[in-house]
C-alpha cells in the first residue's frame, strides 16, 4: 500500500469525512505509534498503529461490489424485525460492508456495497450528483405537463428535487400503466416514489438500473460482483 496521508487513511477507515478527519487531526485526537499527530499530510503505512479518540482505527484492505439487490430485503446492516439484509448476501467474505445508500425494501435494482468509508462519503454526497437511474411501473399516463414537472423539479415535502430525466418507456392503456425511466442526481428518502405521488402517478414497482457509469450488466438478483480498480478509480473521479 505504501506511503498514504493520515487523513486519507482515517477516512477510508469510514470514521470521518477527510474533512472531518484533517479537524481530528489539527484537535490533537490522533496518535500514530503512541504520538498525537497534529500535522496535516503526516504519512503513514500499512503497518502504523493509529487511533482516533484513543481507539485504534481497524484498516481492512479495500473492496466494493456491485449487487443486484432483489425485492424483500433491507439495506441495513441489520433489521430489528428479522428480516433478511443487504449484508446477508456477503457473509462468505471477511469485510465489514455496508451500502452505499439505500433501496426500499420492496425495490429491486443496483446497490453498491463497501467498506471504502471515503468512496462512500463522496458518492453519497449530494454535491457530486451522481446519476441514478431508476425503472418505474407507475398507475396511470403520465401528461406532458407532468413530465416537465418532474424533470424541473417538484415540491415532495417540504423540498424541491433538482432537474431530472424523465423519459417514457412503454404505455399500456388498458391497463393504464406506464413504464417510466426517470434519473436522478440525489437520494432524499423514497424520492422516486414521492415524485410520481407529487404528480398523482402511485408507483407499483421500481427498479434501479445504473448507479453513475455502472450497470447491472450479465448479473442476477441476489448476486455480485467485485469492482476493478479501474471502475473504483472512475467512481473517484465522476462529477
Ligand atoms: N426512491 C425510492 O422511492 N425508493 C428507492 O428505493 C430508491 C429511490
Amino acid at each position: 500500500m505504501g506511503l498514504q496521508r493520515l487523513q486519507k487513511v482515517i477516512a477510508e477507515a469510514g470514521i470521518a469525512s477527510r474533512r472531518k478527519a484533517e479537524k481530528l487531526i489539527q484537535e490533537g485526537r490522533v496518535t500514530v505509534d503512541g504520538e498525537i499527530v497534529t500535522k496535516l499530510g503526516t504519512k503513514v503505512d500499512t503497518f502504523s498503529n493509529i487511533t482516533v479518540n484513543g481507539e485504534p482505527i481497524e484498516r481492512e484492505s479495500l473492496h466494493t461490489y456491485l449487487f443486484y439487490k432483489p425485492r424483500g430485503v433491507v439495506s441495513t446492516v441489520s433489521d430489528d424485525k428479522g428480516r433478511k439484509t443487504v449484508v446477508d448476501y456477503f457473509q462468505d467474505l471477511p469485510y465489514r460492508l455496508y451500502p452505499v445508500g439505500r433501496l426500499d425494501y420492496d425495490t429491486s435494482g443496483l446497490l453498491l456495497m463497501t467498506n471504502d468509508g471515503e468512496l462512500a462519503n463522496l458518492l453519497m454526497h449530494p454535491r457530486n450528483k451522481v446519476a441514478k437511474v431508476y425503472v418505474a411501473k407507475i398507475e396511470g399516463q403520465l401528461q406532458p405537463e407532468e413530465i416537465k414537472r418532474l424533470s424541473r423539479g417538484i415540491e415532495i415535502e417540504h423540498h424541491k428535487t433538482a432537474p431530472a430525466k424523465v423519459k417514457v418507456i412503454r404505455s399500456d392503456q388498458k391497463k393504464k400503466m406506464q413504464i417510466v425511466q426517470l434519473t436522478i442526481y440525489e437520494g432524499h428518502y423514497h424520492q422516486v416514489k414521492r415524485m410520481f405521488k407529487a404528480v398523482g402517478h402511485p408507483v407499483k414497482k421500481l427498479a434501479r438500473e445504473r448507479y453513475s457509469f455502472l450497470t447491472l450488466g450479465n448479473l442476477v438478483s441476489g448476486k455480485y460482483r467485485e469492482l476493478s480498480h479501474a471502475e473504483v478509480d472512475r467512481l473517484k473521479h465522476v462529477d
